[in-house]
């Protein structure tokens, strides 16, 4: 189903972008993986040298998207997983903290995607899938309003230039998670293994987060064919946690 399509996708070395890769690989595409952390980018390489292109990069070094971006020829989607939260409540509110989860979170996506469409790498008909998350576009939560507004202003992200590309045919949307057994919840040290385990029950199908790759086949989906008319809107998937 993808075998004929290059996906670039940030986030590569960890968690739901892991699985991504590792399921696109699975169904047949190329990847080019973004990251920082060399080792993990090495041993995915290894993996499918054919299809797999690597590149270690911060992607809040905002300058440095153009240069990049020069080698890696077309491609045919974008999947953006890199992001990290912080607990910033606001009685102890640090600036610094919320600048760098908006960095990454929210200002890297726009210019990656502004420099991947002047430097004309997106093919026509490709799709764009951001991961955001339910926290933000439809609950709140103590603690998150850095993390709650980037992946807000993701969803709206997606709308706008869902209408700017589609004339394209290029295609634009967010797959939204609820918790999801990753590094980026398990390395919350302010959080208590208790109280996951609370948070967890309230989670009608199952009564357990999701894995990496229940997410990862919803992004799948919105990369392939089979989503054609799908454009600027929000998968959820929340176990149906954000319906209650
Ligand atoms: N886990 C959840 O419960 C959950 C729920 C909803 C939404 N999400 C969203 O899903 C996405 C992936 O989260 P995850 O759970 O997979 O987290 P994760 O396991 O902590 O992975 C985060 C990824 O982001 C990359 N990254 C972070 N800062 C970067 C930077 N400056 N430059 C380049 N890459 C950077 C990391 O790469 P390196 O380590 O190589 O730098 C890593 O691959 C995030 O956007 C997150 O907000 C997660």
């Amino acid at each position: 189903m993808l075998n004929k399509k290059t996906i670039l996708v940030t986030g590569a070395t960890s968690g739901i972008g892991a699985a991504i890769c590792q399921d696109l690989l699975g169904a047949g595409a190329s990847i080019v993986a973004v990251g920082r952390n060399s080792d993990r980018l090495d041993v995915l390489k290894t993996q499918a040298p054919s299809r797999v292109k690597i590149i270690r990069f911060d992607l809040t070094q905002f300058a440095d998207h153009k240069a990049v971006l020069t080698d890696i020829g077309t491609i045919d989607g974008l999947v953006y997983s890199a992001g990290i939260t912080d607990s910033n409540p606001l009685r102890f509110f640090s600036l610094e903290k919320y600048q760098k989860v908006i960095d990454i979170n929210q200002t890297a996506p726009i210019v990656l995607v502004s420099e991947l469409v002047r430097a004309g790498c997106l093919n026509p008909a490709s799709s764009i899938v951001f991961i955001s998350s339910i926290l933000g576009p439809r609950i709140g939560m103590k603690g998150t309003a850095a993390y709650a507004a980037t992946k807000a202003a993701l969803t709206a992200y997606a709308k706008v230039m869902a209408l700017e590309l589609a004339h394209k045919s290029i295609r634009v949307n967010c797959v939204s998670p609820g918790m999801v057994n990753t590094a980026l919840i398990t390395n919350q040290h302010q959080v208590s293994e208790e109280s996951l385990r609370i948070d967890m029950q309230k989670y009608p199908l199952g009564k357990r987060f999701a894995e990496a790759r229940e997410v990862a086949t919803v992004v799948r989906f919105l990369l392939s064919d089979e989503s054609s008319f799908i454009t600027g809107t929000e998968l959820v998937a929340d176990g149906g946690y954000s319906i209650q």
